[in-house]
C-alpha cells in the first residue's frame, strides 16, 4: 500500500521528533518542514528509515510553497510554537497568523485533516501574550476549517524537553530554587510518547473530536514537580516562594539572554492552573490513554543530572556490589 503523506510543520521539536518516529514506523511518509535544514537536518534525518522522511526547508511562511506542500499531503500537522519572542519571531505571527493561514489553505485544498497544537489552560490567562495568541490561533483554525482538530496539551515532558531537563540543570547548580505563586500552580504533565500516540490515533481516525485537552494521569503542583525532580537527582535544595514583583524583576533580567529561562509573560501564564477546563473532552474521556507516570519516566533519564552520572544508578550499584 502506498504510504499516506503527512506534512509536519515544527517537526524538529520535542513532539515532532517523537511523532515522526511513531508515524514512519507505522508506514506513513512524513514531510518535515524546518526553517534551517543545515541546523535541523541532522536531528530530523535520524528519526526515520530511508524513504519514509523528506525534509523541506522553509525559512519563512511562503504561501506558494505551502500550497505546493499541501497539494502532496493528505494530513497536515502544525507543531510550530515559541515560548518567548525574539527578533522577528512574535507570538502573534507564530501562534495566530500562521495557523490562520495554514487552516485557510488546508480548507481550500480540502485536505483530509489538519491537526493543530494549541495549549491547555490559556483561556483565563488574559495578561499573557503567549496565551492570548495561542487562543486566537486555535479559534481561527476552528473557524476556517471544520475538519481541523485542536489539541491542547498540558506540559509535555521527556528527555528531549526544555522543562524537566532545564529545571534539573538549575536544581543541580543553584543552592536555592524560587517558587512562583508559592509553587501552587497545577499541571497535568503528559509524556511525549503518550501525546505522540494520541496524535497517531487521530491520524488513524480513531477519534473525531474537534478540540481535545491532552493530559497525563496525575495532577501535580509546580512545587510537587520540583520536589520530584530533586528526589530523582538525589539533591536537597531550599525552595523559597518569590514575591511576584521580585519574580518579574528577575524575569526582566533573564529576558536579556538569547534563551531566557523565564520571562514576565511566562510568570503571568503560571498564574493559572494548567489542568482540564471542563469545557472540552480530555484524551481519557475519548479512550485515548496516557498512563506514563511522571516519577517513573523522569527516573529513566535523570541520571544525567546526578553526581556520578549514569553509573550512580541504584540498580547498577546493587548489581555490582
Ligand atoms: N512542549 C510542551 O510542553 C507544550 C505544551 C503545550 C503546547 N505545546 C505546543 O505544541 C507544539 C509543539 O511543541 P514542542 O514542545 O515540540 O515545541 P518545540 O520543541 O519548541 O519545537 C517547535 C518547533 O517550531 C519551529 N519554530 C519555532 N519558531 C519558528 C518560527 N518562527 N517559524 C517557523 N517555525 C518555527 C521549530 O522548528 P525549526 O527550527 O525546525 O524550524 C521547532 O522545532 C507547539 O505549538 C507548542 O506551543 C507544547
Amino acid at each position: 500500500m502506498k504510504p499516506k503523506e503527512i506534512l509536519v510543520f515544527g517537526a524538529s521539536g520535542q513532539i515532532g521528533r517523537n511523532l515522526i518516529r511513531k508515524l514512519t514506523k507505522n508506514n506513513y511518509k512524513v514531510v518535515a518542514v524546518t526553517r534551517n535544514i543545515h541546523q535541523k537536518g541532522y536531528i530530523l534525518k535520524t528519526q526515520a528509515n530511508p524513504g519514509y522522511l523528506e525534509i523541506v526547508e522553509l525559512p519563512y511562511f511562503d504561501i506558494e510553497k505551502i500550497n505546493n506542500l499541501l497539494d502532496e499531503c493528505s494530513i497536515c500537522i502544525n507543531l510550530i510554537g515559541i515560548l518567548f519572542e525574539k527578533k522577528k519571531n512574535y507570538f502573534k505571527n507564530i501562534h495566530t497568523d500562521f495557523p490562520d493561514l495554514l487552516s485557510k489553505l488546508s480548507a481550500e485544498k480540502n485536505i483530509e485533516k489538519l491537526i493543530h497544537l494549541s495549549s491547555l489552560g490559556i483561556e483565563k490567562s488574559i495578561d499573557s501574550k503567549y496565551a492570548i495568541t495561542k487562543l486566537n490561533g486555535e479559534n481561527k483554525v476552528k473557524n476556517n476549517f471544520e475538519r481541523a482538530i485542536v489539541l491542547k496539551p498540558s506540559i509535555v515532558y521527556s528527555v528531549d524537553d526544555s522543562f524537566t531537563t532545564n529545571f534539573m540543570t538549575l536544581l543541580n547548580r543553584l543552592p536555592i530554587m524560587p517558587l512562583y505563586y508559592e509553587g501552587k500552580t497545577k499541571f497535568a504533565p503528559i509524556h511525549v510518547t503518550d501525546l505522540a500516540k494520541i496524535i497517531f490515533d487521530i491520524v488513524e481516525g480513531k477519534v473525531d473530536e474537534q478540540t481535545i485537552e491532552c493530559i497525563g494521569p496525575e495532577i501535580l503542583s509546580f512545587k510537587e514537580i520540583i520536589l520530584k525532580l530533586l528526589k530523582t537527582i538525589h539533591k536537597k535544595r531550599l525552595l523559597i516562594p518569590l514575591p511576584l514583583a521580585l519574580a518579574k524583576i528577575t524575569a526582566k533580567i533573564f529576558e536579556i539572554m538569547p534563551n531566557p529561562l523565564i520571562t514576565v509573560d511566562q510568570i503571568n501564564l503560571l498564574k493559572q492552573d494548567n489542568i482540564p477546563s471542563g469545557k472540552y473532552k480530555t484524551n481519557f474521556d475519548l479512550g485515548l490513554m496516557a498512563n506514563r507516570i511522571f516519577d517513573e519516566e523522569i527516573d529513566k533519564y535523570s541520571f544525567n543530572w546526578r553526581d556520578g552520572g549514569q553509573y550512580s544508578r541504584d540498580k547498577f550499584q546493587r548489581k555490582n556490589q
